[in-house]
């Protein structure tokens, strides 16, 4: 595992994507994640995108999940959200682009569809942030390591977090989402994890520091996995 603390965001989201296209090629596959962690990285990738530097016309993508009971239009959807931090403004195709139906009353289905989708393809390289309380995806702690795409109930502390996105207001945060398993992930070739702020120092400190390996801690599972790189600012350093 490579450790690689930035002074700011802005930093290692730059080196992120320096690593990132050193390990992929304009006909890989991608895994995405939402939330605050990948924007900065998704700048990088547009910005090098509009200067002509590189082509998503036959990348592929999968992202880690989706809340369940909010439609696509929500402005805090993934679906929504990877329109309007990335695909909108590359020029990957919408048919290559990969996120859970959660959309789709049939769960059942959708596990299904997402999981058969999944195993038949092979990502190089996996983008992940990291919860407060360790989890991967939205593998919750807990979640055993052998479990693949299902529906998870937000822990308290997740739906605290992701409040601010849904006005500061818990009673606004979906309390269910589907999302890949830490078996998913971990078939990645590659996977790029990028943390920021003070709320990230146990889960980084779990992860780089302990020996330990626990479905407590989700992403200590990544200790097993033989490519993994961590960035983070200078706020989510435990060692600081
Ligand atoms: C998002 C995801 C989650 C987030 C994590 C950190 O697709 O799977 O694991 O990466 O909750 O969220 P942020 O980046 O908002 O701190």
């Amino acid at each position: 595992m490579k450790y690689l603390v930035f002074n700011s965001k802005k930093e290692a989201s730059k080196e992120a994507y320096t690593i990132l296209k050193s390990l992929i090629n304009e006909n890989s596959t991608l895994g995405l994640a939402t939330g605050g962690s990948p924007i900065a990285l998704y700048e990088e990738m547009i910005a090098d995108y509009k200067a002509g530097n590189f082509s998503y016309k036959n990348v592929k993508s999968y992202n880690l999940d989706e809340y369940v009971g909010i439609s696509y239009d929500h402005p805090e959807s993934y679906h929504k959200f990877m329109k309007i931090n990335l695909f909108d403004h590359i020029d990957i195709k919408k048919e290559n682009t990969h996120i859970p139906d959660a959309g789709n009353s049939d769960l059942n289905a959708v596990l299904k569809n997402y999981q058969e989708q999944l195993n038949s393809a092979d990502i190089d390289v996996q983008i992940l942030g990291v919860g407060s309380n360790g989890h991967i995806g939205f593998n919750e702690p807990g979640t055993p390591f052998e479990k693949g795409v299902h529906v998870v109930d937000l822990k308290q502390e997740t739906i605290e977090a992701n409040s601010r996105f849904f006005n500061n207001d818990i009673n606004l945060v979906p309390k269910q989402a589907v999302t890949m398993g830490i078996k998913d992930i971990m078939r990645a070739k590659h996977i790029i994890l990028l943390a920021f702020g003070e709320a990230k120092q146990y889960a980084i400190k779990s992860l780089v520091e302990c020996d330990e390996i626990t479905e407590n801690i989700p992403c200590t599972v990544l200790k097993n996995h033989p490519s993994v790189y961590v960035l983070v600012d200078k706020e989510a350093d435990f060692k600081k």
